[in-house]
């Protein structure tokens, strides 16, 4: 009987790519999506490159009624990897309650749900926002948390501390805390991708609407950092790399609560992203240098150790391979998924 696992957020962008990566590796997936964030034609994809079926729920997941028909219907459950969430970080500044109703909400039904279910395992999407304005780099799991920059980055904080709480209290359940670095690139086939709405607040989903000409110029934001070329420095990770991680959590999931990193432990600056970019494709970004954006760090970067040790995980793709898949993705697929 092949182990079944439960996405919550599953039609999203690193939701769809870890779908993929669950059935490839021989579970059963199903996902839960509002798709408020996110378009069903991802799932279907999934399904076509895996040549297997998901069982899909539209549905909200702070809606608990909702969340306990859908686990009553599909049976025994072994993890629920949770993704479903606001995830903007300027908009979570601008609408903070929406931000801890949305996120503290789902993260409980959650809880409730392993509680009902008796689901042994869950796995988190958290992201290195909860190391806040980190002092040291490369960032180990055990750095500082707290002094998030933004609503949404404390929602990653909080939910991390509700499920340490209730592992606390549940002795039999295993929590998997993931901090995500920087996810960018696509699978390498194109056919599913990161697909924002509106106008991208991220580096890499900017740079491709403006190399397939829907967006005149990149701004940079700031040349006056301490780092070698001025730009911000980040930790970019290829999201299938990412989404194996997840594979690799469920797999070696013990009880209690264990933590990682899942980076590459090399950073690159914005104008070192943009030129591998126009090198690899052979294509133009025209780009200005503006002013800081606020609540930037200068750097951050992993130390991904701790994954490699205890999941035998390590990133496999590098800056190049991102940069191809991304704008593979966006060519085959100029408007996302509304095409
Ligand atoms: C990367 C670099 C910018 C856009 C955020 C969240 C984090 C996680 C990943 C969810 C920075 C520069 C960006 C642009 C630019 N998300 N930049 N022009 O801010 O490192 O992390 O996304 O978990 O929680 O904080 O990613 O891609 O926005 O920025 O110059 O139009 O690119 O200044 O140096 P960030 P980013």
């Amino acid at each position: 009987m092949a182990s079944k696992v439960l996405l919550t957020g599953g039609a999203g962008y690193i939701g769809s790519h870890t779908a993929l990566e669950f059935l490839l590796a021989g579970y059963e997936v199903v996902v839960v999506d509002d798709l408020s964030n996110s378009s069903e034609k991802a799932i279907e994809r999934v399904e076509k490159l895996a040549d297997k079926s998901v069982r899909f729920e539209r549905l909200n997941v702070c809606d608990g009624e909702a969340m306990r028909k859908l686990l009553t219907e599909v049976g025994a459950v072994d993890a629920i990897v949770h993704f479903a969430g606001f995830k903007a970080v300027g908009e979570s500044v601008q609408k903070p309650v929406e931000y801890y109703r949305n996120n503290l909400d789902s993260a409980l039904v959650v809880c409730e749900a392993a509680k009902e279910f008796n689901i042994p395992k869950i796995v988190f999407s958290s992201s290195a926002t909860v190391y806040g304005l980190a002092e040291r780099v490369p960032l180990v799991e055990t750095s500082p948390t707290g002094g998030c920059t933004n609503p949404y980055g404390w929602t990653k904080y909080m939910i991390e501390q509700i499920l340490r709480d209730f592992a606390k209290a549940t002795p039999s359940l295993s929590v998997t805390l993931l901090r995500y670095f920087n996810p960018i690139g696509a699978h390498p086939s194109g056919e599913i991708g990161e697909d924002p709405l509106g106008i991208p607040n991220n580096l890499a989903p900017f740079v491709c609407q403006v190399a397939v000409g829907r967006r005149p110029k990149l701004n940079v934001f700031g040349n006056d950092y301490p780092t070698p070329d001025g730009t911000g420095v980040r930790d970019y990770i290829h999201v299938v790399d990412l989404a194996k991680g997840h594979v690799a959590a469920c797999d070696h999931a013990k009880p209690g609560v264990k933590v990682y990193n899942l980076g590459t432990g090399r950073g690159y600056s914005v104008l070192e992203l943009v030129e591998t970019f126009k090198r690899v494709n052979n294509v133009d970004v025209p780009y200005e240098i503006v002013d800081r954006r606020p609540g930037d760090v200068a750097i951050c970067f992993a130390d991904a150790t701790l994954a490699r040790e205890e999941l035998g995980w390590t990133a496999q793709y590098g800056l190049d391979e991102m940069c191809r898949d991304a704008y593979n993705w966006q060519k085959k697929n100029p408007n996302g998924y509304r095409d």
